[in-house]
């Protein structure tokens, strides 16, 4: 209890009851009220005496704090203005979250072995509610299993066998496009990195049935964009915000085990990521939680990543052009004798994993650094060990740490200009300098094949069509910059003009 709670609470107890209470009785109060305020001022001073506690944001009312919900990039941004620090702290209600900036910082949060991602993320950003058998459960075991099925899917063989199937999904996708027209990247491309993610991660049953991904895809965007605070703060009170997303998770659910039935019962073997889950005989958990967990780690941060590259190479076309050049020269090497003529997909799919992850230079640049401009992520972890100390301030145990990449990617000392997109870009030699995929205890690990599914997706775009940034009205119009309150621009804001190319999809 603080001080003036205590007041408060002083002030209520002699305007209501003083008046009626005897002497004993009032001693029986106010001496305990006085030992409570003694401590209380004891704890105060100590608290001001303590230097390892984080600067407090003034004004940790509710309302205050909305913005860390719905504007993060400007809360954090003006906590660190309001309390003059790099390091300060907040409550939202019981729980306290410590925002951490700088080098020293950055590199400490990376390396606490006992910093839990997914319970900081579960708990602060609240995508997937939990439910009962489905979404809970004794987790640590099932996600390092769930780690290692991924890292299964991501070896030469099974991510070569892929690759043409991904490049299929997209050439389907752009070939329903028409010869030129105008749309929204965000949700065109998006749409097609949503279905090779789907292909890759699920299975045939899922991923050949456009009704059924397109039903999945409005699925997931209600869980990412049906967090409100009431989903955080209060997730046992039903909502209908809370109760849209529980809904929602159970239809995905649905659809998941549907699929695994379906396959079990049939015992036809299919070439794909669910037949190679089967084959481990995990637990059905695992299967379930493979597909349904790993799909919201990975479509919108691929999806949005795509989106975003494509829109920067419609305002930078002499990037665009040096990409084509990459492009065809390796198509230009591996293309069979006899298939000159056949589809731009079969002609990619003939160029090995291999040149993919390690001939291709520009591509590599290029997704660097949209990353680095335009994820706008912020990292959360829950400290699960002890109390932990990050630029000397306490992380106290049970507490949250957050890190907004913002502080590193935008740091106009190591890339200067920061919000100009700029792919020649040296290195950084700044410890963490770069977090594209992460860093320390924590790298991505669907990070080959999300790199693979951005290139070949890119590859067929960049190829297929001639495309521009424009306005609504489809005139030529300058890049947006990305906004680092949102994860996706609104609906409706980004336009590309594009035309096929003379090349055949
Ligand atoms: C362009 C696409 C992607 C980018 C830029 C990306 C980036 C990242 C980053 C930066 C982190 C660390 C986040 C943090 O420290 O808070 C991360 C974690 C993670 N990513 Fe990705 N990711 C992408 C795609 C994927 C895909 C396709 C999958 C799954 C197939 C995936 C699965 C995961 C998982 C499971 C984690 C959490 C790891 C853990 O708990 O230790 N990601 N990703």
């Amino acid at each position: 209890m603080n001080n003036s709670a205590l007041h408060d609470a002083r002030l209520a107890l002699i305007s209501t009851g003083a008046p009626y209470l005897t002497t004993p009785t009032c001693i029986a109060i106010i001496v305990p009220v006085l030992l409570l305020v003694f401590a209380s001022t004891l704890a105060h001073s100590q608290e001001v005496e303590d230097e390892t506690k984080p600067a407090k944001l003034p004004g940790s009312s509710l309302l205050a704090i909305f913005p860390f919900f719905n504007r993060r990039f400007d809360f954090i941004n003006s906590g660190f203005r309001l309390t003059g620090k790099n390091i300060f702290q907040f409550n939202l209600l019981r729980k306290t979250v410590v925002i951490v900036s700088g080098e020293t910082a950055r590199t400490e949060f990376f390396s606490n072995k006992y910093f839990d991602l997914t319970e900081g993320v579960r708990i602060l950003s609240g995508a997937i509610p939990i439910i009962k058998g489905v979404t809970s459960g004794s987790q640590t075991k099932r996600i390092a299993t769930i780690h290692k099925r991924l890292q299964a899917l991501q070896r030469n063989e099974p991510l070569t066998r892929l690759m043409p199937q991904m490049l299929d999904d997209a050439q389907r996708m752009m070939g329903s496009w028409g010869q030129s027209g105008q749309f929204d990247p965000f949700e065109k491309i998006y749409e097609v990195t949503f279905q090779t993610t789907i292909r890759s991660l699920s299975c045939c049953e899922i991923a050949d049935d456009p009704v059924m991904v397109a039903r999945l895809k409005k699925l997931y965007d209600k869980l990412e964009n049906g967090t409100t605070p009431a989903t955080i703060l209060v997730p046992w009170i039903p909502t209908p915000a809370m109760i849209a997303k529980v809904w929602a998770t159970k239809e995905i659910y649905d659809i998941v085990t549907a699929a695994i039935k379906q396959r079990e019962e049939s015992g036809i073997e299919r070439d794909d990521t669910l037949q190679m889950l089967l084959e481990f005989k995990d637990e059905k958990l695992i299967v379930v939680g493979f597909i349904m967990g790993l799909l919201v780690a990975g479509a919108r941060a691929t999806g949005s990543t795509a989106c975003w590259l494509l829109t920067f190479l419609g305002g930078h076309h002499d990037w665009r052009d040096k990409l084509r050049e990459e492009l065809e020269h390796l198509i230009s090497i591996h293309t069979l004798l006899g298939d000159e003529d056949a589809s731009l997909s079969r002609r990619l799919s003939a160029i090995p994993l291999e040149t993919w992850e390690s001939s291709t230079p520009v591509l590599d640049c290029l997704i660097r650094e949209t990353l680095r401009l335009a994820q706008t992520h912020t990292a959360m972890r829950r400290n699960d060990g002890p109390d932990a100390y990050i630029d000397g301030k306490r992380v106290p145990a049970g507490a949250f740490a957050v890190y907004p990449f913002s502080d590193v990617h935008l740091d106009a000392a190591i890339y200067p200009e920061p919000y100009k997109f700029d792919p020649s870009r040296p290195l950084t030699t700044t410890p963490l300098g770069y977090i594209g995929w992460g860093g320390g205890q924590t790298t991505c690990p669907g990070q080959r094949l999300a790199r693979v599914e951005l290139k070949l997706i890119t590859a067929m775009f960049v190829l297929g069509f001639d495309h521009e940034f424009v306005d609504k009205k489809g005139a030529p119009a300058p890049l947006p910059t990305p906004n680092w309150n949102e994860v996706l621009p609104p609906r409706g804001s980004c336009y590309l003009r594009y035309s096929r190319t003379k090349v055949a999809l």
